[in-house]
């Protein structure tokens, strides 16, 4: 086709409490983009299939215990191991959209009372996104949604301290949206905010690190 060489996927996030429906929410966002042609791929962090990821997945079933600052840095290396991948994936043209990225890694950790600069840090150098969804949700709803599935962070009252933490995160690639409504809804705002997204980073947009 008659991309110009600058032309590229775009990078997108959904974030949210657990329970706010990012991963139902970012199947529905795949199927609305390849639907309209767009080359695109869903991913989510942590990815429990690397060897990293076996750790992780063990400290979130509460099968290993690890110090704070050991698992900050683990859900880091997790995204750093798969970031030339990411890279490569967007410069050919692929759209990724992707389930909880370095502010989950940043609002979890610094919930648990970790200096907030000491846990962006790591995360210096990884690919900004072009587009941070933010589905936003009470955590008291979030929590009568049921099926907090007994992971280690899957409590009412950490769920309030990670609330306070994304809101120290927000930045210009923020939109906001109610995940109260119906889901039908929810769908629709985030793929009208996804398209203008993928559609600006087709004409060409730089690439960019966090943080900035
Ligand atoms: P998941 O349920 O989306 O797979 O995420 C597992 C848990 O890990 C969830 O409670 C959020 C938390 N988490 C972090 O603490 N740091 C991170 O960097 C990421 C990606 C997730």
């Amino acid at each position: 086709n008659n991309h110009k060489s600058d032309s590229r996927g775009a990078l997108i996030v959904l974030e949210g409490l657990d329970r706010c429906g990012k991963t139902s929410q970012s199947s529905r966002l795949l199927s609305f983009l390849e639907r309209l042609g767009y080359l695109v791929e869903s991913w989510h962090f942590p990815d429990r299939n690397t060897g990293v990821g076996q750790m992780i997945s063990s400290y979130l079933a509460n099968e290993a215990q690890l110090d704070d600052h050991a698992i900050h840095l683990l859900f880091s290396a997790n995204r750093w191991e798969k970031r030339s991948l990411m890279e490569t994936r967007l410069r050919s043209g692929t759209t990724l959209i992707v389930d909880r990225y370095s502010y989950s890694g940043v609002a979890f950790s610094s919930a648990k009372g970790l200096d907030i600069e000491w846990c962006k840090a790591p995360e210096m150098g990884l690919l900004a996104p072009d587009l941070v969804l933010y589905l936003d949700i009470p955590p008291e709803k979030a929590a009568e949604r049921g099926g907090y599935g007994g992971e280690r962070y899957e409590q009412l009252e950490f769920q309030r301290k990670v609330a306070h933490s994304y809101q120290l995160l927000h930045d210009v690639s923020w939109k906001t949206v109610d995940a109260c409504l119906p889901i039908e809804d929810v769908e629709k705002q985030l793929g009208e905010m996804a398209l203008d997204c993928v559609t600006t980073c087709q004409k060409g947009k730089a690439l960019s690190q966090l943080w900035s």
